[in-house]
């Protein structure tokens, strides 16, 4: 059997009587692609603030790389690199600078620090424009960046919260093969997003509608088994069949 880098039982999450996670089993092999799709305020955050140490679950058992979500969260964070939409860059600092404060953060040796931010830079396709300002970059690059910026410290999982919103075609592809060179190596990847040629290119998908896990599966194996065209017709049939469902209907539910 694979190893397995996220696995979770049940992992449930209330925000008072605001059912915002319910009961979601998941796992995760090792050097996979798992991607998170699912309409805006279905949970997709806050599964994922469960998964690096940052948010307490109300009920269920969740260890992502072997540790677990509530009793160790500080191996958790020490381990993962993250990467949010909004990409935690210090926009008055160089790309040389924004590396060099992150490696002091993640606590990177001198050399150590050197010889990652030359890789990373050289990955990332930012040879040459290591002094300039990261306010000066465009969309793409500036994505880029804050990616070598989560993984100045080698983490064995990546997970990203929507990394390509607002990011131009091109650069969405650079993006997405960096990311499969890196799953490649062997990192593992857990990635939301709301376009579905970037789901498409997962290893396996998870769909989350308000909280519940719809479907899971390979992407091809899922188109075929619902008789659907592709992915995007998948996700607008699902949404319209809850949307449509008297017991359902769209949102969150209060417990
Ligand atoms: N700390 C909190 N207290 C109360 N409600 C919260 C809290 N954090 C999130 N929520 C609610 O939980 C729901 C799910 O939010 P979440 O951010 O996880 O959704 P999402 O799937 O990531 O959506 P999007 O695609 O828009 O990013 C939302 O209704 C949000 O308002
Ligand atoms: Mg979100």
């Amino acid at each position: 059997m694979s190893q397995l880098s996220i696995k979770t039982e049940g992992l449930t999450k209330q925000f008072g009587k605001l059912l915002v996670v319910n009961n979601v089993n998941l796992e995760v092999p090792k050097g996979h692609i798992y991607g998170f799709l699912g309409p805006n305020g279905s949970g997709k955050s806050t599964m994922i603030r469960m998964l690096c140490g940052v948010l307490e679950p109300t009920d269920g058992v969740g260890e992502v790389l072997g540790y677990d979500v509530k009793r160790e969260p500080e191996s958790i964070k020490q381990r993962i690199g993250y990467m949010s939409q909004k990409f935690s860059l210090y926009e008055e600092l160089t790309i040389k600078e924004n590396l060099d404060f992150y490696s002091g953060i993640y606590g990177l040796k001198r050399k150590e620090s050197r010889q990652r931010q030359q890789e990373l830079i050289e990955l990332s396709g930012l040879v040459g424009r290591e002094n300039q300002r990261a306010s000066s970059l465009s969309g793409g690059w500036k994505q880029r960046l804050a990616l070598s910026c989560a993984l100045l410290h080698r983490p064995e999982l990546l997970i990203l919260d929507e990394p390509t919103a607002g990011v131009d075609p091109v650069s969405r592809r650079i993006f997405w093969d960096i990311i499969k060179q890196l799953a490649k190596d062997g990192v593992t990847i857990l990635v939301t997003t709301h376009y579905m040629d970037e789901a498409e290119l997962c290893d396996e998908i998870g769909f989350i509608f308000f909280g519940n896990i719809l479907i899971k599966g390979k992407p091809a194996e899922l188109v075929k088994k619902h008789g659907v065209r592709n992915l995007d017709d998948l996700f607008i049939q699902l949404v319209e069949e809850q949307e449509n469902n008297p017991l359902k209907g769209g949102g969150l539910t209060y417990v």
